[in-house]
């Protein structure tokens, strides 16, 4: 995993969410290294989350675009620090799709009644796992599509600057390696490319503190899961800060029905 942080912070300047592929399986070898890396993922917290590669039959649709062939489910129990989770996993996964070309896009709002029929028997074994996302994974179609050259201008584009993230009671001056770490958050998937997180960053004797978390009692419109959002850019910064040599100690936190990320530094 480690050796291939370079490639995952790499693949966070080019990923895009893609709603264009070609209707075809991966082949075997990018199969293979999908399903490795998802099989080796270290995550720093223990977790409860499901994530298996699954392929669909050629005549059914599992989104309302042109999808591939194949696609992870993602599965909790019904738990807002597991859902926290489920982002941050879901997104390492993403990334690393990117890093050997392969285009995804998150799904909250997927073909139930198809992926259900797919993925059915394993979520029943357990029903008290929610299935939250679906994460289609392939080919792009290099023929133009109206859904993606609209999407892709309407909510790929925007990028706030990290200033715009912080907190009222954060410190603004800190150092520049922290701060490329968060950059790396303000390209983190969202829901409709909302982004609504903050970061406050403190002082706390010998280390310095970065918390990540939605505004308290923020709901999205039309996303029940927004701590599922707010665990991708998680996910980029817990990245960005390994990549910059620290040794971050990730934690989370129920604070008032709110997860509250914590990644805590030594200077
Ligand atoms: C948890 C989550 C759920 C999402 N659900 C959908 C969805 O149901 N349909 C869709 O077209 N895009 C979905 N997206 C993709 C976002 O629209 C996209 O990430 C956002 O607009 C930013 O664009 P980008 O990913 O190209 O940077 C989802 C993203 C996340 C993180």
């Amino acid at each position: 995993m480690m050796n291939l942080i370079p490639n995952l912070v790499k693949a966070v300047d080019t990923r895009r969410s893609y709603r264009n592929f070609l209707p075809e399986e991966l082949n075997s070898e990018d199969y293979k290294h999908v399903l490795n890396y998802i099989r080796d993922l270290k995550i720093p917290f223990d977790h409860n989350v499901d994530i298996s590669l699954y392929l669909a039959p050629k005549e059914e649709s599992i989104v309302y675009f042109k999808g591939p062939r194949h696609f992870t489910a993602l599965s909790a129990p019904l738990s807002i620090l597991e859902q926290a989770k489920l982002g941050f996993i879901g997104e390492l996964v993403v990334l690393f799709c990117e890093s050997i070309n392969l285009k995804t896009c998150w799904m909250g709002h997927y073909n139930k009644e198809v992926v259900n029929r797919i993925v059915g028997n394993d979520i029943g074994k357990n029903n008290s796992k929610l299935l939250y996302c679906i994460i289609p994974i392939g080919y792009p179609n290099k023929s133009n599509s109206l859904i993606d050259s609209l999407s892709k201008k309407i909510l790929s584009k925007k990028r706030k600057t990290v200033e715009s993230f912080l907190h009222t009671d954060s410190l603004t001056e800190f150092p520049e390696n922290i701060h490329n770490a968060l950059e790396l958050a303000c390209k983190a998937p969202s829901a409709m490319n909302s982004q609504k997180w903050y970061y406050l960053i403190q002082k706390k004797e010998d280390k310095i503190s970065i918390e990540l978390s939605k505004p308290p009692g923020y709901q999205h419109i039309k996303w029940k899961y927004y701590d599922i959002d707010v665990g991708t850019a998680a996910a980029h910064i817990w990245l960005g800060l390994i990549a910059e040599s620290y040794h971050p100690i990730v934690k989370l936190e129920n604070i008032n029905t709110n997860v509250v990320w914590t990644f805590l530094l030594s200077i």
